[in-house]
């Protein structure tokens, strides 16, 4: 995510700007993709594997929280962690890593006994998953050559989206044998490949650059670039940003400078606002909507559960397909607006009572119908506007900070939404999901620029200008 090319852009040769994209780098965007996998397997897994996890340890409510919201909370510390040890040991050793832990993470839940280990576990899989979550995106955007940068964000959304449904298949595929252990150790599988992986990919060249280690930095580019011109240009940008970051940066940059503060602290509220959808109270806790919804036995809420994921990974292509032609601003309008609208038809479904079939199928509909609405646009472009709006010299620890809050919302969603759906029932919990989603449309009217078509130097330039946050894309 982050984008370390040099602000100058030294005008680009054509021969650049249209070489061939060698295997190597496919490979190595596919491997980080893997890593996006893994952090959709770890959100996925948790709906169906809890209520057999309910019946084996008898939790209660607050226990409930727990064992869902600790991997968040793994995750928020991990991703604080992830700026530091992907600088000081490289991206692809944190990657590395975060795939071991994520091995173990697996296999403490498989051997679990109690529900303490079980937290424990959820904790590694969290601190992997904050590690991964903070490191792939960024490695990618370091390894891949820049016409391709903006479409990897994407993919590596659709990925994660794709992990969540792969997750949910194998949550259906157990609870025939009802083994929620098999749900997680499954998890051992990519994390396994991820590793594999791993060892096969080089070191991202510009973190190598940072190391002063140049050469080593030129051999890299050798295998991913096509041409010699390629190349030296690549080389020559990566010197200019290093100077840069030279000046200050991080912690200092935001203790100096207002403006950088500003894009900071928008990157935060963005991702607490992709949380505060209500997005991940789905993906957490769909089989017991549909349950509250009147849908009966466990095989029948997976299977809707899994209906969720399939929207969810294909309402993604629909980001991917119109974001950079609409803009952002107004797919993020569709898209809160259709999350609240869909949030308000059920909450007044579970007023009245599901009580007969077309109700229960309104519910659900209106269920996927949120979940569309959520990938078609928050779900992706929140990561993509975090990544565009942070100045060059700041983008490590802006990205970090707005990662850390996406995991913070996330552990704040996991931990209080089953507390809400039994301290006040679902028609509040969702009425106020409604309520949020709205709050969000003019929330994205006053503090969103649109960033459609424009360079990331010209935002940096606009925000270091001290133009209003809604205009520094204009
Ligand atoms: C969010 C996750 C969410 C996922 C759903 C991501 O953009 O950050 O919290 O679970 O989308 O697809």
């Amino acid at each position: 995510m982050s984008d370390t090319s040099g602000p100058e852009q030294t005008r680009k040769p054509d021969a650049v700007a249209h070489a061939d994209i060698v295997p190597m780098v496919w490979f190595s965007c596919a491997l980080a993709a893997l890593a996006g996998l893994l952090f959709g397997m770890d959100i996925g897994v948790i709906s169906g594997a809890l209520p057999f996890i309910k019946q084996e340890f008898h939790l209660s409510t607050a226990m409930e929280g727990w064992i869902v919201s600790s991997m968040m909370v793994g995750a928020a510390v991990g991703a604080f962690f992830a700026g530091g040890i992907s600088q000081r040991f490289g991206r692809r050793k944190a990657l590395l890593y975060s795939s071991l832990l994520f091995f173990i993470g697996a296999l403490v839940a498989v051997v679990a006994t109690s529900t303490a280990i079980l937290v424990v576990a959820r904790i590694l899989l969290g601190l992997a998953v904050g590690v991964a979550s903070f490191t792939a995106p960024l490695y990618l955007s370091e390894i891949a050559p820049e016409r391709i940068r903006g479409t990897t964000i994407s993919f590596y959304q659709l990925m994660v989206t794709v992990g969540i449904l792969a997750a949910f298949v194998s949550n259906l595929a157990f609870s025939y044998i009802e083994s929620w252990r098999w749900m997680f150790g499954v998890l051992m599988i990519p994390a396994g490949m991820l590793f594999a992986g791993v060892l096969m990919v080089p070191n991202s060249p510009r973190w190598l650059a940072t190391r002063d280690r140049f050469d080593d930095a030129r051999n890299v580019l050798n295998r991913l670039r096509s041409s010699r011109e390629e190349i030296d240009y690549e080389m020559r940008e990566i010197r200019e940003s290093i100077e840069q970051k030279e000046q200050s940066r991080g912690w200092g940059m935001f203790k100096e400078n207002a403006n950088f503060r500003r894009s900071v602290l928008l990157g935060v509220s963005l991702q607490i606002v992709q949380q505060f959808t209500g997005m991940n109270a789905i993906m957490y806790f769909a089989p017991q909507i549909f349950q509250a919804s009147g849908f009966e036995g466990t095989a029948a809420q997976l299977w809707s559960t899994v209906a969720t994921g399939l929207v969810n990974v294909l309402a993604t292509f629909i980001a991917i397909g119109f974001v950079d032609r609409l803009g952002r601003k107004p797919i993020l309008y569709a898209g809160f607006t259709i999350m609240a609208v869909s949030m308000a038809v059920l909450a007044t479904i579970l007023h009245i009572g599901p009580d007969t079939s077309a109700l229960q199928y309104t519910a659900m509909g209106a269920v996927l119908v949120f979940v569309a609405g959520f990938a078609m646009s928050a779900g992706p472009l929140i990561w993509t506007l975090c990544a565009e709006i942070q100045p060059l010299r700041g983008r490590d620890f802006g990205i970090s900070a707005s990662t850390v809050s996406n995991w913070v919302g996330n552990w704040i969603v996991g931990q209080f939404f089953p507390l809400m759906l039994v301290g006040i029932g679902g028609t509040m919990t969702f009425g106020i999901l409604a309520a949020l989603n709205l709050l969000f449309i003019v929330f994205t009217f006053m503090l969103i620029p649109e960033t459609k078509g424009i360079s990331l130097e010209k935002i940096e330039k606009n925000l270091m200008g001290g133009k209003a946050l809604r205009d520094i894309g204009t």
